[in-house]
């Protein structure tokens, strides 16, 4: 049967110049790289200078995914970002990466669903295309995560880093089965009873400031462990998998020991890992797109190879996608 697919057909990251280490944290607040590289694997992050908007590094990433696609803004005709920080409460961020594009058609808006952002929208642009409503798509995770910390709260602020990925997708032919190319299938799901877990204690419609994020990180810990292993399990039964078809598993990057408790639960061998977390940190919706880019430019990723992706944030929020590059 002929179905639309959504082909990934480019890929870009941007990361701001400025690299903060553990060690320049550990002059802030009362931690030490000791502890923050064996708690989480991460020994630096990037962080935006002042005046560098999500929109400015999405608008790096995306040039570059589309640059890597051979394509011309001008045959984009959705741009979804993915953000929980946008450079304004309105319009989308978006709408300003379609302008910074110098594109004046097609649909733009952004998607909130935190650290699970980029697979939500990824989600969405997909669907888009199998419904024949778009032809290509950008879509992008753009975060400037360091504007909502509280840099006096050393169990968040050491987390996190800033940056921006985006895949451009391509609607192709397939033939229906799990060898086409493209996204072979989405699975979100959301949990709203575990909001407190995970969120930021502010909001236009709450405090009319933007507010800081708050966590109980053992919490997140023990259910990130078990949600993501079970939606990767959900998306490889749908499409007549098993673990050992996976070429690649491209986790969000939130802590390191989250992604090897992922590896031993699906028994994927670590070289089958895509891992940034020790130079990127936790760049909520950008950690995905970023990560499958530095694994597709550098020659890892080829195409035909299956691509797993997942992600879980606030909400709670979380989903999988089976690629086939
Ligand atoms: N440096 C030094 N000590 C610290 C730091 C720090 N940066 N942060 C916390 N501590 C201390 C705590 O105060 C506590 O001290 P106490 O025992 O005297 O009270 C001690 O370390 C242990 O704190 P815990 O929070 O229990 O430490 P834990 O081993 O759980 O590690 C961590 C904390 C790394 C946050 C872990 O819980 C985690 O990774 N959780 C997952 C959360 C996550 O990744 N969130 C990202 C957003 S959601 C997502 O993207 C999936």
């Amino acid at each position: 049967m002929s179905v639309r697919r959504s082909v990934v057909a480019g890929w870009g990251g941007y990361l701001p110049r400025r690299v903060v280490t553990n060690e320049e944290l550990a002059r802030r607040v009362d931690t030490s790289d000791a502890w923050i590289v064996e708690r989480t694997g991460i020994r630096e992050r990037r962080l935006a200078e002042d005046g560098e908007l999500t929109s400015d590094l999405a608008v790096h990433a995306a040039r570059e995914a589309l640059r890597v696609a051979g394509m011309a803004p001008d045959q984009i005709d959705l741009v979804i970002v993915a953000t929980t920080t946008p450079d304004e409460t309105f319009p989308a961020t978006a709408t300003k990466v379609q302008h910074g594009l110098g594109m004046t058609r097609g649909a733009a808006f952004d998607i909130q669903a935190v650290c699970a952002g980029f697979v939500f929208a990824l989600a969405t642009a997909d669907n888009f295309i199998r419904a024949g409503q778009a032809n290509g798509a950008l879509v992008i995770g753009a975060e400037t995560f360091s504007r909502i910390l509280d840099w006096a709260d050393r169990g968040t602020c050491v987390l996190f880093g800033d940056g921006a990925g985006a895949v451009v997708l391509r609607a192709e032919p397939g033939d229906g089965t799990n060898r086409d190319r493209g996204v072979l299938s989405t699975h979100l799901h959301s949990d709203g009873r575990h909001h407190d877990l995970l969120y930021v204690d502010g909001g236009v419609s709450s405090t009319g400031r933007s507010g800081h994020v708050r966590m109980a990180g053992r919490e997140v810990f023990r259910h990130a462990v078990a949600n993501l292993s079970a939606v990767l399990n959900e998306a490889l039964a749908a499409n007549g998998f098993v673990a050992d078809d996976i070429d690649w598993l491209v986790p969000h990057q939130a802590n390191r020991r989250i992604l090897d408790a992922t590896l031993r639960k699906l028994a994927l061998p670590e070289r089958k890992l895509v891992s940034t977390v020790d130079h990127h940190a936790n760049t909520s919706a950008a950690s995905i797109p970023l990560a499958l880019a530095e694994a597709a430019s550098d020659g890892r990723i080829q195409r035909g190879h299956l691509v797993m992706i997942e992600a879980i944030g606030g909400g709670l929020s979380w989903g999988a996608s089976a690629i086939r590059w």
